[in-house]
């Protein structure tokens, strides 16, 4: 696993994830829905998918010009329009770099 990533990180995150906005965009556990892309494919299109980078993209949003797919109609605010704190964000991240592994 990544440096400062455990299983309970995974856990809190997994919870943290379909407790928030999360899940309003990308579907129930990170698999997709028409605002926002799958996080459980293997596939990305905001960086490389690495955990320090999936830290990154939640902390700072993807802006509507950073869009990739253009099916996706609306950015996604700083930490998903949330006001969570670092290690929370954290946490999610942890959650979704583990939903990705091994594809
Ligand atoms: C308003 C809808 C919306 C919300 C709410 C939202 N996102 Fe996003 N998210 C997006 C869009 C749109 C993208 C960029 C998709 C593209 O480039 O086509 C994105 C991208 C991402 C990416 C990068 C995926 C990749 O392929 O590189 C991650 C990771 C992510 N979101 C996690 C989260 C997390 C965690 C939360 C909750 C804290 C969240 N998002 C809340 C819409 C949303």
């Amino acid at each position: 696993m990544p440096a400062g990533v455990t299983q309970a990180s995974i856990d809190e995150g997994h919870t943290a994830f379909n407790g928030a906005s999360c899940k309003r965009c990308h579907g129930l556990d990170g698999t997709g829905a028409a605002n926002a892309p799958s996080l459980v494919s293997g596939k990305w299109l905001q960086s490389s998918g690495e955990y320090r980078d999936i830290v990154r993209v939640i902390t700072n949003g993807v802006s509507k010009a950073e869009i990739k797919d253009p099916s996706h109609p609306f950015g996604m605010r700083p930490r998903g329009g949330t006001d969570l704190a670092d290690p929370a964000i954290a946490s999610i991240a942890a959650y979704v770099w583990s939903i990705s592994r091994g594809k």
